[in-house]
């Protein structure tokens, strides 16, 4: 199969950075098709830590090409340093491994500003976003007056798209009791930063068409998870995107023809970060535990993360949604050593039985999980790398799980270490 989706299927966090780099040993060209620098991935390539915001996970490895598409907000500075700092880790980047779409709509300080302004008033609008300006740059796109990388190339385009975005932003801004934006130092800023972007701009499209025609292998890097889905997510507590696999044609330009596998990350325990309904999460020492022993803080904000025990009905529908055809389950050594583990299989509401998580966000905060309970196991699955390295039970956990999100396992992640890895299915095979 020669192009794979990665995507999130619970609340993100769920170890993509260790399966795409895993994968994209594999892949020609590595894409970014949604989402900015709210994204953190943590690589550990030959003992070398990378942290990861916005750049595509292929940076890393010699020979690939990493794309920025379109579905992405970029902040242009950030990118800048981020290039500086992964450089200064010996790895290059040049216009000719890195492009980044010209469509791709830019997030600027003011975003920033805005995002913090409202989090910070601290009313009912508070979502917990990461405060990096994701949110009112898509407003910003769909609202048709974002500043797209190809407009950092003419200085008057440049001044007028500013200025219509500073029409509606000075409003709100006012509103808000912040002083209006300095005009001349934003147009002074853009064009300082702008030929460090212009020099990877491309009509990344059509470099896929053409890649795909030359038979290259593209894997499309998804950030976030489905349940943090602009649509399909638990709204209004959500990301600004779509992160389900669809948005990896849309932000990039390519059909949906074009993708041959797609894997969902399924972390064997749940997470979030942030606000929002999470049917089981737990208050007592279970939590507490797989807070501790999966090290869950957010590698983007260092928050600390909520934890629950594994919902099979969010990841049965989130699978459904992004048409996943295997998924990586990862962190099962974060399970050892529990006396029993539970796994959510439906809901309860009102007396009412449901196999899926309402829309309505009033009823998706009301449902009580239902849940049916296994024993653990006391052994160590950690660096298993075949199925004879899982105690019985964990294998049976594992079954279970496929059998109840419908969906089958393609990888077994048991380590931070890409070679703990059981693999049932390559993506990328033929
Ligand atoms: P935003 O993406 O910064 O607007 O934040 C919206 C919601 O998405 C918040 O709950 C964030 O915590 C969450 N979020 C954004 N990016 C990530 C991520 O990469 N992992 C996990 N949660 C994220």
């Amino acid at each position: 199969m020669a192009n794979v989706v990665v995507v999130g299927a619970q609340w993100g966090d769920e170890g993509k950075g260790k399966i795409v780099d895993w994968l994209s040993e594999r892949a020609d060209i590595v894409c970014r098709f949604q989402g900015g620098h709210n994204a953190g991935h943590t690589l550990v390539v030959e003992g070398e830590v990378y942290k990861l915001h916005a750049l595509p996970s292929g940076v890393v490895r010699g020979g690939k090409l990493s794309v920025i598409g379109n579905g992405v907000v970029l902040d242009p500075w950030h990118l800048v340093d981020e290039i500086a700092s992964v450089r200064a880790q010996g790895v290059e980047i040049t216009p000719e491994n890195l492009l980044i779409a010209e469509n791709t709509p830019l997030i600027l300080p003011f975003h920033g500003e805005l995002d913090r302004a409202r989090e910070n008033q601290n009313s009912v609008a508070k979502i917990g976003t990461t405060g990096r300006g994701i949110g009112p740059a898509y407003e910003d796109k769909v609202g048709r007056r974002v500043i797209r990388v190809a407009d950092l190339a003419d200085d008057a385009t440049l001044e007028r798209r500013v200025d219509r975005a500073l029409v509606h932003h000075n409003a709100l801004r006012s509103g808000l009791g912040l002083d209006p934006v300095d005009r001349e130092a934003l147009i002074e800023k853009l064009r300082e930063v702008a030929p460090a972007i212009l020099a990877h701009a491309a009509p990344v499209w059509k470099v896929l068409t053409e890649a795909r025609r030359a038979g290259r292998r593209i894997l499309f890097e998804g950030a976030q998870g489905a349940l943090l889905d602009i649509d399909f997510g638990t709204y209004p507590f959500v990301t600004s995107s779509n992160v389900i696999a669809g948005q990896a044609a849309t932000g990039t330009g390519i059909g949906p023809g074009a993708i041959d596998f797609v894997l969902g990350i399924v972390k064997a325990y749940t997470t979030r970060v942030g606000e929002g309904p999470f049917p089981t999460e737990l208050f007592d020492e279970d939590g507490k535990r797989l807070g501790e022993r999966g090290h869950e803080f957010g590698t983007t904000t260092g928050r600390q993360r909520r934890c629950g025990w594994f919902d099979a009905t969010l990841v049965r529908q989130t699978c459904a949604i992004s048409g996943v055809s295997g998924i990586a389950l990862t962190k099962m050594d974060v399970l050892d050593g529990f006396e029993e583990l539970k796994i959510c299989t439906g809901y309860e509401l009102d007396g009412e039985e449901l196999d899926y998580l309402p829309t309505a966000a009033e009823a998706q905060a009301r449902v009580t999980p239902i849940y049916e309970t296994m024993p653990g196991w006391q052994e160590s699955t950690a660096g298993a790398r075949s199925w004879a390295d899982l105690p019985a039970q964990a294998i049976k956990y594992v079954r279970r799980i496929e059998e109840l999100i419908r969906c089958p396992v393609a990888l077994v992640s048991t380590s931070p270490e890409r070679e703990d890895t059981i693999l049932v299915t390559d993506p990328f095979s033929d």
